[in-house]
């Protein structure tokens, strides 16, 4: 791809830039997104019956198991060149931030630092009742485990529909927003709130919007720089021209 060239000029006197993932960015590794219309996860299943509070206590097994296939498919595939992209992005600029509504823990190992996680994290449990987290537990056990404390239900550490995200992740999250010269949205629809506003906030706070996705969404229009393609493809070659001498891409 052939960036802009006053991007990279822009960029490479950048010193604060905030990024936003989404699914997208995992697809590459070999996870579904949400939205996508063919293999999307919410194509096969209602979120409403494996993705709410409500769901949980009506049929605690269905969606226990359906996370627990997904936490470890989480744990078998692998960052991709886009997670490693991001990574290097953090060691280069001054000040880097890394939100994420991705609940697969791959921009970690990837080896991202401090990443905001606004949906929680799948490879965590904690429990339903006293919501302290677990430490182990019979992953394909007959019956959902229970906690070690308090005896209540466990549950995957993730954000559901209908509940509050975590607090201090989402103050922290604004704040980078509306602090940053650069805005990336990375691989998501934008379509869900309140990580969809984050954009917004920068825009309004004046910073540079870059929106990287294989399809238009809802930002597109207000983005000052759309990069239509994989984001395991752009980001790697975005930051291989801004830091040519990078051995780590
Ligand atoms: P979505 O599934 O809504 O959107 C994925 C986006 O990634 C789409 O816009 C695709 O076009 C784009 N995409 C797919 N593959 C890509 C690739 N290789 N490179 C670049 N872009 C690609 O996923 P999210 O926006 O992350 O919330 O969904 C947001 C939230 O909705 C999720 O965190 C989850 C879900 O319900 C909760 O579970 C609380």
């Amino acid at each position: 791809m052939q960036f802009p060239t006053e991007l990279i000029a822009r960029l490479q006197k950048a010193e604060r830039v905030t990024a936003l993932t989404g699914a997208g960015v995992s697809q590459e590794s070999g996870l579904r997104t949400f939205r996508d219309s063919q293999t999307g996860l919410w194509a096969q299943y209602r979120p409403e019956d494996l993705a709410t509070p409500e769901a949980f206590l009506r049929n605690p097994k269905l969606v226990w198991d359906w996370y627990a296939e997904r936490r470890q498919r989480a744990d078998t595939v692998q960052p991709n060149a886009g997670h490693y992209a991001l990574a290097e992005m953090g060691r280069r600029f001054p000040k880097f931030t890394l939100i994420t509504q991705n609940v697969d823990g791959l921009h970690q190992r990837a080896g991202s630092k401090d990443v905001i996680e606004l949906h929680g994290n799948i490879l965590r449990v904690k429990c339903f009742d006293c919501g302290r987290p677990a430490e182990t537990w019979a992953e394909s056990a007959p019956e959902v485990p229970r906690c070690a404390v308090c005896g209540g239900l466990l549950r995957p550490d993730v954000v559901w529909f209908g509940e509050a995200l975590p607090r201090l992740a989402l103050e922290t999250a604004v704040e980078a927003a509306r602090t940053c010269q650069f805005f990336f949205s990375i691989g998501t629809s934008g379509l869900v709130q309140p990580a969809a506003s984050l954009a917004f906030a920068a825009r309004n706070r004046g910073a540079v919007i870059v929106e990287i996705n294989l399809e238009p969404t809802p930002l597109t229009e207000r983005a000052d720089y759309f990069l239509q393609g994989k984001s395991g493809e752009i980001l790697p070659e975005l930051a291989r021209t801004l830091w040519p001498e990078s051995k780590r891409l």
